[in-house]
């Protein structure tokens, strides 16, 4: 298993793995936004970018990021937005390279932070984020606007 950057010819593969995001939250988009959001992976100048895990050819799993600035540090933040593993290919430490690459990443770029959200009740992927930090005690307020 390798992870790696995406390239433009990993567009089907991604969007199998975001379409199983997708309906993983029970969730439809337009494809006017799937498409704008692989266009910003690609795109080098955007802050979104994606990491891809490979096995025998074939994608299993993905982060789908976005690198900001904030107001508390000059080094840059990321927050891991989508995390998704095939359900064929998972329980096998994918998810955890997933993130420790983001991990290592950030540490040799001089991110400042990286951090992400799951709902309450999503006991897998707490699980997976509890083997590298505790939850913190914030809520979140989020208006749709
Ligand atoms: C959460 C998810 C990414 C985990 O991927 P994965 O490749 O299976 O994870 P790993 O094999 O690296 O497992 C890492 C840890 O996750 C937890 N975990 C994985 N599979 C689990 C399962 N079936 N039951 C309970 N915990 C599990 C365990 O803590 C495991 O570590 P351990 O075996 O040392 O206890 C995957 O289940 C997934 O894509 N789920 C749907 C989307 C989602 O929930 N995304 C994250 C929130 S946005």
């Amino acid at each position: 298993m390798t992870i790696r950057d995406p390239a433009a010819e990993d567009e089907a593969g991604w969007r199998r793995l975001w379409a199983g995001y997708l309906a993983f939250y029970d969730e439809t988009l337009p494809d006017a936004v799937t498409a704008a959001t692989w266009a910003r992976i690609l795109d080098p100048a955007s802050s979104v970018f994606a990491r891809l895990a490979e096995r025998d050819g074939a994608l299993v799993g993905m982060t789908v990021n976005v690198l900001h600035d904030g107001t508390w540090s000059t080094a840059p933040i990321c927050y891991l937005e989508d995390l998704f593993v095939a359900p064929e290919a998972r329980g096998g430490g994918i998810g955890r390279a997933l993130i420790a690459d983001l991990v290592d990443r950030g540490k040799a770029r001089g991110w400042s932070r990286l951090y992400c959200h799951t709902r309450a009740g999503n006991a897998q992927a707490r699980r997976l984020y509890e083997r590298f930090v505790a939850a913190d005690d914030f809520c979140r307020y989020r208006l749709v606007l």
